[in-house]
């Protein structure tokens, strides 16, 4: 009879269980960077310019250096005889780590002051006198490429106008023809405005040079923390093996954390300098002003279709503004990161995409805000096309989804624009979503509720994203491949530790790599402790960002797993004197395929390995994995909302939300739930309430909690999930696909597409996010679209309606 052990109780694959981690969170006793204290510290505080473009005459920083504590004023001129002023970005751009000739966007880093505390460091920032003679400001693409335009990026050489990239893929002749064959062709022009990530915490580092060793350890806030000592060692020139980068308790990134910010190496530089270690933690209005911004995209497209419902053909234009300095972290291959996965859930014969990439006076911007690389443009715009499409076929918007997906026999599946999806159930989700809402139902209150003057909506939003880059053959940052990796190393007693180059910022991984190993081995998972973020302990890996984490760390912790139980099968057949042929396993247990009451424990063969092992048998139980993935994973979700809107207001209200997500096999349930009512509150907040524009002088309106909305649970909707669906990865280990991101990519095109639906009698075709309610007034009361790309009018009140000249309409 079975010996095995219940994998549940164990805390194994499909297992709710509690998180680890919070213990010591919920006890206040987690340890963020602004917790660490180090002997002699001191504190960094940064200038930032108050204007979005202009020239630097002259920086006086006397007054400054005389403020009693003051130990360090640094400038981009000193930082420049260090050959530091500059730093290369993550996309091959260069970006100033603090200004020399210009000020490119409010809130750049002009310079910093290293002080006794941090109280004397502002002080004196606000003593140094900085001349500026403003120059022109652009806050837009159509800005940016216009006849006259002043060049933002005039430090570079080769660099004649605003014009980061342009970029295509796809095929156009085929488009082209698609189109001529088209019945109806449909059109949508939107703009998906930026977006922060606003984590609680904001970034920060501790910078300590210890001359006597040479070695410099760095604790900061950061997802990728190999990257950056591979980025440290690079620029500074320091040798990678006396760099020890570590990324403790870390609250929240959603993508903000992946870039290198010009407070990082300020603080480096300052440590060298002083010999102490220098802290600098940065403010919230400091954090929303000038660290990475997601979004910024006009997306701009058509869509050939047949009079019957298939879709023959799509045509994309995507412009993204990039703020000052092209920084984002993206494949090196792919300009505009994998925007193209646009229409992935659809069988759609022909498409053409064509990017445009440009600079502006604005932070840098286009960072991946809980999202693969700009998938959430992708997702958002397609979703936004499929329902204008539906309704100028006069068709049913989940019929006319249903009828143009990927058939579950179709996979593997090779995309219009050349990814290949591998797995889904795509109709299924969908039936399971429409009969959660109550799909027919609605339609007829709905119509009821029409004669009396009511506006009800319902938005479908329904996708696969891509999810885990690499593989290495197609997916690299700075020509470093993306694979990831696992070390676990069991101790004699069975209690094991395990690390892994990616970085947990809150997502549970301490919990769930746990469960895997559990999964894998029969250890409980509570034997198993997880450790992230240490550069001089934890195996190399490029990060968590891009729910990239399961699909590629998550795999190395099942192929590690495997590889000790493949040398704990050895102990077990010298253990039990039999041949290693002669063993089998379950879940905790080898035991004699002949005789299945004579096994022995994974615990016993752990002991073995340290003091029984056969003859000429390496001593100890432990192992690295590299995990290089074949493919990406492709999770599918449907996302279905019901609104009522107030056409006297414009306000709108969520009646209900469904989500559907299939995300393979869930390592555990209850945390898979929590990610995707995260990301579907973010979702809500982005749609409705979260708006961070710039008026005419490139002024960032939104730069605090007062203007940039977080929702709180009062404003959140109830969401209803379902996860009866489950399509396994066919190439992941244990057959998960990412997750942490779906909904908040998903999500905003549900939200969005119930009001336009609420509205249909109008007319109107788009109203920019977010749907504030003057916006959805004005597209109530004057039948028209409303923009929301900036400059923001000044008269409008602080940038909060709707009424702006949009680019290309000007
Ligand atoms: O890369 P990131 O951790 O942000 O995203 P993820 O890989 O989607 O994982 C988010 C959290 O959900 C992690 O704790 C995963 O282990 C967990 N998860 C899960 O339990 N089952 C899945 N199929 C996917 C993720």
């Amino acid at each position: 009879m079975s010996q095995a052990l219940d994998e549940i109780k164990i805390g194994g694959l499909g297992a709710s269980r509690k998180r680890v981690e919070d213990d010591r969170f919920i006890r206040g006793r987690g340890n963020y960077t602004d917790d660490i204290t180090l002997p002699g510290m001191l504190h960094m505080e940064i200038l930032r310019s108050p204007l979005a473009h202009a020239r630097i005459k002259s920086i006086d920083a006397s007054k400054a250096w005389d403020i009693p504590g003051v130990r360090l004023v640094l400038t981009g001129e000193m930082m420049a005889t260090r050959n530091l002023a500059w730093m290369p970005t993550l996309s091959y751009d260069t970006q100033a780590v603090l200004a020399t000739d210009k000020v490119r966007f409010q809130g750049q880093e002009v310079a910093c002051v290293i002080a006794d505390d941090p109280y004397i460091a502002k002080d004196a920032c606000e003593a140094i006198d900085v001349e500026y003679e403003p120059l022109p400001v652009i806050v837009n693409p159509v800005q940016a490429v216009a006849d006259g335009a002043p060049v933002i990026r005039d430090d570079k050489e080769n660099q004649p106008d605003n014009v980061i990239y342009n970029w295509e893929v796809g095929d156009k002749a085929g488009t082209d023809r698609a189109f001529e064959q088209a019945d109806v062709i449909s059109k949508l022009k939107l703009h998906y405005p930026r977006s922060h990530p606003s984590p609680i915490e904001c970034c920060g580092s501790i910078a300590d040079f210890n001359r006597a060793t040479s070695k410099l350890t760095v604790y900061m806030t950061t997802q990728a923390p190999h990257i950056i000592r591979a980025a440290v060692a690079m620029v500074a020139e320091l040798p990678e093996h006396l760099i020890r980068i570590v990324s403790p308790d870390i609250g929240g990134g959603f993508g903000n954390k992946v870039p290198v910010y010009p407070g990082y190496v300020c603080s480096i530089l300052a440590s060298i300098l002083l010999e102490r270690p220098v802290k600098w933690i940065e403010d919230k209005s400091g954090n929303l002003i000038s660290t990475g911004f997601a979004r910024d995209m006009y997306l701009d497209s058509e869509m050939a279709l047949r009079k019957d419902g298939k879709i023959l053909g799509v045509r994309i234009h995507a412009d993204a503004d990039h703020g000052a300095f092209f920084s984002d972290a993206q494949p090196s291959k792919f300009k505009i990161g994998l925007l193209h996965s646009a229409f992935a859930a659809y069988d759609i014969p022909a498409g053409h995409l064509t990017a445009r990439g440009t600079y502006s006076n604005k932070a840098p911007g286009g960072v991946a805000y809980r999202c693969s690389f700009r998938v959430t443009e992708a997702m958002f715009f397609q979703e936004r096309m499929m329902q204008v499409a539906a309704v100028d076929l006069g068709i049913d918007q989940a019929e006319f989804r249903r009828m143009n997906f990927v058939q579950d026999e179709q996979f593997p599946y090779r995309t219009a624009f050349g990814f290949l999806t591998d797995s889904g159930q795509y109709a299924k989700c969908l039936d399971v979503g429409l009969k959660a809402v109550g799909y027919e139902e609605f339609r007829q209150q709905q119509a009821e509720a029409r004669k009396r003057g009511k506006l009800l909506g319902l938005g479908i939003s329904t996708m696969t994203e891509p999810l885990g880059a690499g593989n290495s053959r197609e997916y690299d940052i700075l020509g470093i491949k993306m694979f990831d990796s696992a070390d676990l190393k069991v101790h004699m007693t069975g209690k094991a530790i395990l690390r892994t180059g990616a970085k947990s910022q809150g997502q549970g991984h301490e919990t769930t790599w746990a469960q895997i190993v559990a999964h894998e081995l029969g250890l409980p998972a509570e034997d198993v402790v997880v450790e992230e973020g240490d550069t001089d302990t934890a195996p190399f890996g490029m990060g968590t960002y891009a729910s990239r984490s399961t699909p590629v760390a998550g795999a190395a912790v099942a192929m590690v797993s495997r590889k000790i139980r493949a040398k704990a099968r050895k102990l077990a057949a010298h253990l039990l004197e039999v041949s290693e042929e002669d063993i089998e396993w379950e879940l905790g247990r080898f035991y004699v395929r002949s005789a299945p009451d004579r096994g022995v424990t994974i615990q016993e063969c752990a002991m073995a390995a340290y003091s029984n092992m056969p003859d000429g048998m390496e001593p100890g139980l432990e192992n690295t994995a590299y995990y290089d993935p074949p493919n990406l994973t492709w999770p599918f979700a449907v996302y279905i909302v019901t609104v009522e809107v107030d056409p006297e207001t414009g306000v709108w209200d969520v009646l209900n939300m469904v989500a559907v997500d299939d995300c393979g096999v869930r390592i555990n349930p209850m945390i898979v739930e929590g990610q995707i009512m995260g990301g579907l509150t973010e979702a809500y907040a982005m749609a409705n309430m979260q708006f961070i524009t710039f008026d005419a002088e490139g002024n960032c309106v939104g730069s605090n909690y007062m203007d940039y909305l977080l929702p709180t649970a009062w404003e959140t909707p109830g969401f209803e999930l379902h996860s009866e669906v489950v399509t396994p990865s066919p190439h992941h280990p244990i057959g998960a696909k990412g997750v942490g991101e779906c909904a908040a990519v998903g999500g905003p095109a549900a939200f969005v597409n119930a009001v336009m639906d609420a509205i249909s009698d109008t007319g109107v075709r788009n109203i920019d996010m977010p749907l504030l309610p003057d916006r959805v007034w004005e597209a109530i009361t004057y039948r028209r679209d409303v923009s929301g790309a900036p400059p923001v009018r000044a008269e409008d009140d602080a940038g909060r309606s709707g009424g702006v000249v949009p680019p290309g309409q000007n």
